[in-house]
């Protein structure tokens, strides 16, 4: 990979440790990926942040980055363990809580927002059609290739602090337009209509894509919220960290629909539902925001719950970001959601808090959260739209 002057003095330690560091990561992987050169990215958002995850080695890895190396483009983070605020009140230990802030200290030092959230597209870290950024959480990288048309690899946690202090990322796979081109046709004759909908429709192409791009005909509308969920399913379920939608994202008329054709029945959809159900005993734990909540739908839990109470023996969830539960807080639907007894969970959701072994039966709105509540979290799930989740919740 051919470097410029300046970054082959950054690999050779102009800029401190840290750059230096980031500088040979981000050269390691641009030669396994067969890069020419590396780009200028805009922005970065970084997965890795929760303690439950990281552990002690993540840690002591972040505190050693932190030392000397400052990041040099607007970055932000993925969601943490907890509620960095009020972790106590969704039950988290204070002994994760003091290592989970050791985490974001060294972050701040670094540099990084340390708003955590994987809508960085909903608080202000949003870049153009066709700009180059380092973003690593699975959800929001589809989003923002697909829906936007910015340009991203879906990044792992060094790589993505990497591209921040140094500003920079090889130049390969979905930054170049050869790595965009879609492969696979699904023509969907199902009804797609609820925010489970496309969570169910996100299964079936994400497990039939295997990999490759889908290319989608046949759904006339979707909202943002709808695509944010339908993102962060296809992407779980194994399609590339991109997808054209016929009439809705913005570089699907720059391709024709590939030869190889899937069609997606009604059948197929409720195949889809059935696979992500699974046979649960009574909810005890209802978690909304899988991505985090827009202020769209904590509009909507606000205006299901008003006069409404959460039954005893259920813990009610909305995992947001913190800029916007400070909206939820101008508007009072974070007064009328604590009123009938739900909690907000800022910064945290249930797949990255540490939950492991305390609920067994959940329900949720989002496709992708019943893949890691099984598989990480050993849960049952039951997925529907807010209203169906919401029904479970109250008395
Ligand atoms: Fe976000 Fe957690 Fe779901 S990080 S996409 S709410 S699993």
């Amino acid at each position: 990979m051919h470097l410029t002057r300046d970054e082959e003095a950054v690999l050779d330690g102009k800029e401190g440790n840290a750059a230096a560091k980031s500088m040979r990561i981000l050269v390691a992987l641009g030669e396994i990926y067969g890069a020419e050169k590396l780009i200028p990215v805009s922005s970065v958002q970084i997965a890795g942040v929760s303690y439950d995850n990281l552990g002690d080695p993540g840690l002591e890895y972040l505190a050693e980055l932190a030392k000397d190396g400052r990041v040099k483009v607007t970055t932000t983070l993925n969601p943490a363990g907890m509620d960095l605020q009020e972790w106590r009140k969704l039950g988290i230990s204070d002994d994760f809580a003091v290592k989970q802030m050791k985490v974001i200290d060294a972050f701040s030092k670094m540099g990084v927002i340390t708003c955590c959230t994987c809508t960085p597209y909903l608080i202000g870290n949003l870049p153009r059609y066709g700009e180059h950024i380092a973003w690593s959480e699975s959800s929001a990288v589809t989003f923002i290739n697909s829906v936007v048309g910015a340009r991203t690899n879906r990044e792992g946690g060094p790589s993505a602090i990497a591209a921040a202090m140094v500003g920079k990322t090889p130049a390969y796979g979905l930054h170049l337009d050869e790595g965009r081109r879609p492969d696979v046709t699904f023509d969907v004759q199902a009804k797609v209509r609820t925010l489970p909908d496309f969570g169910a429709l996100g299964y079936f192409i994400g497990s039939n894509a295997k990999g490759r791009i889908p290319y989608i005909t046949g759904v006339g509308e979707a909202t943002v919220d709808q695509l944010k969920s339908f993102s962060g399913s296809v992407v779980t379920y194994g399609s590339q960290s991109l997808f054209h939608m016929k009439g809705i994202t913005p570089e699907a008329a720059n391709y024709k629909p590939p030869k190889e054709t899937v069609k997606v029945t009604q059948k197929d959809l409720e195949a889809s539902y059935k696979a992500l159900n699974d046979e649960t005993g009574p909810i005890e734990f209802v978690s909304l925001g899988c991505p985090h909540c827009s202020i769209a739908e904590i509009a909507e839990i606000a205006g299901f719950l008003k006069g409404r109470k959460v039954k005893d023996g259920v813990e009610l969830w909305v995992a947001t970001a913190r800029p916007t539960k400070q909206l939820s807080d101008m508007r009072g639907y974070t007064g009328i959601i604590e009123k009938a007894g739900g909690k907000f969970a800022c910064d945290t959701c249930m797949v990255v808090a540490p939950l492991k072994g305390r609920f067994k039966n959940v329900a949720t709105t989002s496709a992708k959260a019943c893949f890691y509540c099984r598989g990480k979290n050993k849960m049952l799930v039951k997925l529907g739209s807010f209203e169906d989740c919401l029904r479970e919740a109250v008395a």
